[in-house]
């Protein structure tokens, strides 16, 4: 088979496809955003600003950075006109999959998505009213995923929406949102705050992941970002992806004790069980980002106490790091294993891939917006080429699809269901 043809005339065996974004090395175990180390942004930076570095290329200047979290907390705070949407769920919907149809809802009624405008996703960098309406559907996304999510946890328990105060950080307005029971008795926590944003800055992007990739192949009918954030919400949701952080609870609790963690490992060498927070399609030897999540929980124990689980997490660790089955297969922990700090700030099960979710929302984003800026493709071709940018790529990929090797039945002739046996 030829493969895929790309920008610069070669053909390729895999779809390969090239991005400024992020680096992960698999080998080193290493991830960098936009050449920064994510150790370096966990230690030093804030999720909002690695999100302007993530979508925009550059860490943000003072001035830029202002324009930036001011218009995202203005979308952040003025909850969605969706309380009939939101209500009409079940009380028992997951909230994944309320938070999944909530963003195609957004997209619904949001000037930008409308169907005038769709197939309109192109931007022209130079084109300043392109790129503003752009800008302005980015900040509306990452400032509502909060508030939908918020919604989300509130509309299953009956509960009224609320509007947070304007001074809250990003993570401050979630939980106000989040877990606030009136106004007045509302006490930001600085710490839980900032371990939840190192989260989201850890989940923010992860290079072309299952979700990601979807998000650029929905993008790539030109349909509006926020149906193709839709999209990557929904990939995201299976418990091999971002639903993986609730499938780890899920398998400790099953687990129990600790003394029961060498029956478990036996059956996952039977192929009977997942272990679920270890593997990686990428990473061979560490997830780097597992480790500022252990860091992380330490902070977090400290002011919530530890989870009984924590036992169990550990044994199951120490047995998997030291066992050949393991070793053999290049199995190490990776980010999933955070479930354990959301489960000690009193988030419920079910909410953590949506934990997954918000942060996400950025690293989609980020791609989609690569992929929506055509100059990148006709500036520099042999920079980026994405699923996206191919179906614009001049003289030869048209609409670049996913192909497959036939191994069906060969070609027969119809048989009327009275003649067949
Ligand atoms: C995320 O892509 C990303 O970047 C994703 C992500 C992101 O930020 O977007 O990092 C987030 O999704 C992390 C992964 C979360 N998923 C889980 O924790 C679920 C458990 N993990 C596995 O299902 C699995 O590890 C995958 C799906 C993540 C990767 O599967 P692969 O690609 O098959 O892994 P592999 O090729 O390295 O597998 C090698 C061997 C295979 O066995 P053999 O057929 O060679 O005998 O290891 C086995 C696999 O079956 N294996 C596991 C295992 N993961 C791989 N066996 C038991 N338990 C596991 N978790």
């Amino acid at each position: 088979e030829k493969g895929l043809r790309v920008a610069d005339g070669g053909f390729l065996n895999t779809a390969v496809i090239r991005s400024q974004i992020t680096f992960i090395d698999g080998e080193a175990g290493s991830e960098y955003n936009r050449g920064y180390p994510i150790e370096q942004l966990a230690l030093h930076s804030t999720h909002l600003e690695t999100a302007y570095l993530l979508i925009y290329g550059a860490l943000p200047t003072v001035p830029q950075f202002e324009i930036f979290s001011k218009e995202v907390m203005h979308h952040g705070v003025t909850h969605a006109d969706a309380e009939l949407f939101f209500r009409s769920f079940r009380y028992d919907a997951h909230p994944m999959a309320i938070l999944t149809s909530a963003f195609a809802y957004l997209g619904s009624y949001c000037s930008e998505a409308n169907p005038s405008l769709q197939g309109q996703n192109i931007f022209t960098k130079g084109d300043e009213a392109s790129l503003a309406r752009m800008d302005k559907q980015i900040y509306r996304l990452i400032g509502k995923a909060t508030t939908l999510a918020a919604m989300a946890y509130r509309v299953r328990q009956g509960r009224e929406f609320v509007t947070p105060p304007t001074n809250l950080s990003y993570t401050g307005s979630f939980l106000y949102q989040m877990d606030h029971m009136s106004e007045e008795n509302y006490v930001p926590n600085p710490i839980l705050e900032k371990a939840l944003d190192v989260l989201f800055l850890l989940h923010a992007d992860h290079e072309l992941n299952a979700s990601a990739t979807t998000v650029l192949q929905t993008g790539s009918s030109l349909v509006d970002p926020y149906s193709a954030i839709a999209a990557g919400c929904a990939s995201l949701y299976g418990p091999l992806h971002g639903g993986a952080n609730e499938a780890v609870i899920r398998m400790l609790i099953t687990i129990g004790k600790p003394e029961n963690v060498p029956a478990f490992i036996e059956a996952v060498k039977k192929r009977e069980k997942v272990l679920s927070g270890f593997g990686h399609r990428v990473y061979k030897t560490s997830d780097p980002r597992s480790f500022i999540v252990r860091k992380t929980a330490d902070e977090v124990f400290n002011i919530t106490g530890k989870d009984e689980l924590l036992e169990t997490a550990m044994a199951l660790h120490e047995a998997a790091m030291k066992d050949k089955y393991f070793i053999e297969r290049r199995l190490a922990p990776n980010v999933d294993f955070c479930g354990l700090i959301y489960r000690a700030m009193g988030f419920p099960l079910d909410f953590f891939p949506v934990l997954f979710a918000v942060p996400r929302v950025v690293g989609w984003l980020a791609h989609w917006r690569q992929a929506s800026i055509i100059e990148q493709l006709y500036g520099n071709k042999s920079l980026i080429v994405t699923f996206f940018q191919m179906m614009l790529q001049e003289g030869g990929v048209k609409i670049w699809r996913p192909r497959q090797i036939y191994i069906g039945a060969g070609k027969r002739e119809y048989v009327p269901i009275g003649g067949r046996v």
